[in-house]
């Protein structure tokens, strides 16, 4: 048996989020230049998870760990794999009421601050289906501040993905952490693949960012994911890394432990749908 959620479910589990930087488009060609070879997955920017989903469908008892700096995310990864029954009760509720006046049940639940983990989730996942563009922004105090979208019937629950994903999450090996990307030096052995995918800069002063956490992720974070980078190849872990098409990138990964190739990819997160155009950017591996 090679597909685990087949088990559970006829649905293919993929991102319950929308997200900044999602990888979904990418996958055929991320799927290309995975090693043939590899022992624990490690996603320590793991964001809606895309290339996560795609190998926990791929292959059967894959170990993983995946982490990420958003602790809002990272918890709805372990409520979606735990406690789905109620975060899906809780979604409709939530459904319910913004079928009742969406513009001030919307406002109503970005204002509050729910304790429980299911109220938190399910909080997340109601604004990721309704907020403007499906976009996930914190002002400098964290606070969530993307206004209402304009949807006419949002798929505010979305069962039948969250109940795949909760059962491929149920049926993998799959550590769940929070915690910054560097702390995955002591955990990745020889022989293991890292795959980071970070939040780019921006690539002109006019670019739109995205601020995931109440943390931007600055040239600082950068060069020290390109030294974590070389400190992994020296263990013999085997490496993959997306980032924008810039000469800070092609400069840090000048080494000769670098292989740098340019691929063309779509940003679909831009307020405007015009520049939702295509781009460069680049994948950079040491296998
Ligand atoms: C480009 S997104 C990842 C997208 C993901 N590959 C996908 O398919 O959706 C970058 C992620 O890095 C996280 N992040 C930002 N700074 C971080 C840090 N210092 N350590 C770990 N994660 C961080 C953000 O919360 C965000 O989820």
């Amino acid at each position: 048996m090679k597909q685990v959620y087949s088990q559970v479910s006829t649905v293919v589990p993929k991102p319950f989020v929308k997200w900044a930087g999602g990888k979904r488009q990418l996958i055929p060609i991320l799927n290309e230049n995975l090693p043939k070879t590899f022992g624990t997955y490690f996603e320590p920017f793991i964001g809606g998870g895309a290339l996560l989903f795609h190998i926990l469908t791929e292959r059967n008892a894959q170990k993983c760990s995946i982490s990420d700096l958003n602790s809002d995310l990272v918890l709805a990864y372990t409520t979606i794999r735990n406690r789905i029954d109620d975060l899906i009760s809780s979604l409709k509720n939530h459904e319910r009421n913004y079928h009742k006046d969406s513009k001030s049940y919307y406002y109503s639940v970005r204002e509050s601050n729910p304790r429980s983990e299911i109220e938190k989730t399910s909080r997340l996942l109601f604004l990721n289906r309704t907020c403007f563009n499906g976009l996930y922004r914190v002002n400098s105090k964290g606070k969530f501040n993307v206004p209402l979208g304009r949807y006419s019937n949002p798929n505010i629950v979305n069962e039948g993905n969250l109940r795949s994903v909760s059962s491929i999450l149920q049926a993998s090996r799959v550590s769940i952490k929070c915690r910054d990307f560097e702390a995955v030096l002591r955990d990745a052995k020889k022989g293991d693949l890292v795959y980071f995918d970070p939040p780019y800069q921006p690539v002109s002063n006019t670019a739109n960012f995205t601020s995931y956490t109440n943390k931007d992720f600055t040239d600082s974070d950068l060069e020290r994911l390109a030294d974590l980078c070389n400190n992994l190849d020296s263990k013999g872990c085997k490496v993959l890394l997306s980032n924008s098409d810039s000469k800070q990138v092609s400069d840090l990964f000048s080494g000769k432990s670098w292989k740098v190739k340019k691929i063309q990819a779509n940003r679909s997160i831009n307020s405007n749908s015009r520049k939702r155009t295509g781009h460069f950017e680049l994948l950079i591996k040491n296998y």
